[in-house]
């Protein structure tokens, strides 16, 4: 596991966008797993303008997403398909049947995560991963547990992660389940990228990296991964060994 420490999230945000950029310009069909949250935006604001200048098309990418709200229509200000169409998607030539989500409203949930494995099978496996990671150590959706999962499922989201992500709903209530790619799904990928700004993320990223492997804190599962490089600034930073 590779830590690279920066002092803006600018610079975090051009790293990472030049991996996925050179990836998708090495191998333009190839899949790129995507995440939701503050911490990417900037990151994608990078790909956008690279986009703009004409150095990249993602016209055969595929793009996966990491998690998608329950009960939510897919069509909701706060639902994680119209984020990534808001930041990102649609603002570069991807295209609509190359884009996949987990349906977080979806009749048969083991259907849905059979559906997604066999999806990114087909897409010949996630070739780089973006994560961010929750303040109590989730990655996607994986909550503390007391095992590492596997691929998609419908999760329990806990109070600590809905104190985090309540301020984005305002007045709305915030779901309670989400579907997440499992440990699993997310470990098979090629390259993982994880990206944390900020003290408050301070405390994970000391037990992802530090700590012991534990589904406790699901992001040190990383430690096991062969390519995997968090980009931290130094407040994130902070309490690393
Ligand atoms: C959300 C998402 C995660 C994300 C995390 C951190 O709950 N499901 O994929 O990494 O929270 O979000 P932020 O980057 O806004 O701190």
């Amino acid at each position: 596991m590779k830590v690279m420490v920066y002092k803006t999230a600018e610079e975090i945000a051009e790293a990472v966008g030049r991996i996925i950029i050179k990836r998708v310009a090495d191998e333009p069909s190839c899949a790129i797993g995507f995440a939701t949250g503050a911490s990417p935006v900037p990151t994608y604001e990078y790909i956008v303008s690279e986009f703009n200048k004409g150095n990249i098309s993602f016209k055969d990418m595929k793009t996966f997403n990491l998690d998608e709200y329950c009960d939510l229509p897919v069509d909701d200000k706060n639902s994680y398909h119209t984020f990534m169409h808001e930041n990102l998607f649609d603002k570069i030539d991807v295209q609509a049947e190359n884009i996949n989500f987990l349906d977080g409203n979806a009749e048969d949930y083991d259907a849905e995560s059979a559906r997604y494995a066999e999806a990114i099978k087909a897409a010949g496996g996630i070739k780089v991963q973006i994560l961010g990671i929750g303040t109590n150590g989730h990655i996607g959706f994986n909550e503390p547990a007391d095992e590492f999962t596997d691929e998609a499922f419908k999760v329990t989201l806990t109070q600590s992660t809905i104190d985090s992500n309540q301020k984005y709903f305002g007045e709305q209530a915030m779901p309670r389940y989400a579907m997440t790619m499992g440990i699993g799904s997310i470990m098979r990928s090629e390259e993982i990228v994880l990206i944390a700004t900020g003290e408050a993320k301070a405390k994970a990223i000391a037990a992802a990296v530090n700590g012991e492997v534990t589904p406790q804190c699901p992001a040190s599962i990383l430690q096991n991964h062969p390519n995997v490089t968090f980009f931290v600034d130094e407040a994130a930073a902070s309490l690393l060994k």
